[in-house]
C-alpha cells in the first residue's frame, strides 16, 4: 500500500481529482495519510475533511522565519513518513532538507509543458496568463519529479492541450486542469503504487 501525504494551497482541485480516482478504482493500492496546506482558508482543507482525510494547515505566517518553518514542516513530514509526497497546487518551496530526507519520492504537477512557462513566478493562474501573452497554440501540464531546483525534476509524464481562439486566462486554467491535470496526476500515482513508474529513493 502506498502511503501518500498530500500538500496544498488553494483549490484542491488535483486533490479532489486524487481522492476521486481513489474512490472509482482508477487508483488502487494507495492510501492518503494527510493533507497538509500552507493556507488555513484553502478550500482543499475542507475537501479533505468531506472526505475523512487527516488535514492540517502549517503556515510560514506561524513561525518567526522561513528557517523555522522549513524545520517544522521537514520535521512534521519525517513524523508521518509517506511513501510518497504529492504536491497538488502546493505554492511553497519545499525546504532542501526535505528533498535530501524524501529525495525521489516527491511529485509535483505543474500547469505547463515544462521547460516551458516554468520556474520562479510561474504558478498558478500566472503560468496561464504568461502562454496567452506569448501566444502560444499548444499548453498543458507536467508531473515531475522534486529536486532543488523550481520545475526542474525529471519528467514523468506530459499532456498538451490546446489554447483556442479567445481563451481567457480562467478558461485557460480549466481547460488544462480538466484535459490534463486531473487526468496525469492520478495516473502517475496509480504507476507509482502499482510498480509501472519506479521510485529512486526507497521501495513501496
Ligand atoms: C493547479 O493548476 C496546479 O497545477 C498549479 O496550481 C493549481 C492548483 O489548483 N500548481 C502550480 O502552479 C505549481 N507550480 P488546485 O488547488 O485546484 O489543485
Amino acid at each position: 500500500m502506498l502511503k501518500i501525504v498530500v500538500c496544498v494551497s488553494g483549490g484542491g482541485t488535483n486533490l479532489q481529482a486524487i481522492m476521486d480516482a481513489m474512490d472509482s478504482g482508477k487508483i488502487t493500492n494507495t492510501e492518503i495519510m494527510a493533507v497538509i496546506s500552507n493556507n488555513a482558508r484553502a478550500k482543499a482543507l475542507d475537501r479533505a475533511k468531506n472526505h475523512g482525510v487527516p488535514a492540517l494547515c502549517l503556515s510560514p505566517k506561524s513561525y518567526p522565519d522561513r528557517g523555522a518553518f522549513n524545520e517544522a514542516f521537514t520535521k512534521k513530514m519525517e513524523e508521518l513518513n509517506p511513501d510518497l509526497i504529492v504536491l497538488a497546487g502546493f505554492l511553497v518551496a519545499i525546504p532542501p532538507a526535505m528533498v535530501d530526507a524524501f529525495e525521489g519520492r516527491i511529485i509535483n504537477i505543474h500547469p505547463a509543458l515544462i521547460p516551458s512557462f516554468c520556474g520562479v513566478g510561474y504558478y498558478g493562474l500566472h503560468v496561464h496568463e504568461k502562454a496567452l501573452e506569448y501566444g502560444v497554440k499548444v499548453t498543458g501540464a507536467t508531473v515531475h519529479f522534486v529536486d532543488k531546483g523550481m520545475d526542474t525534476g525529471r519528467i514523468i509524464s506530459q499532456k498538451a492541450v490546446y489554447v483556442q481562439e479567445g481563451d481567457t486566462p480562467e478558461v485557460l486554467q480549466r481547460r488544462v486542469m480538466e484535459e490534463a491535470e486531473w487526468v496525469l496526476l492520478p495516473q502517475a500515482i496509480d504507476d507509482i503504487a502499482n510498480g509501472r513508474i519506479r521510485l529512486s529513493g526507497k521501495s513501496v
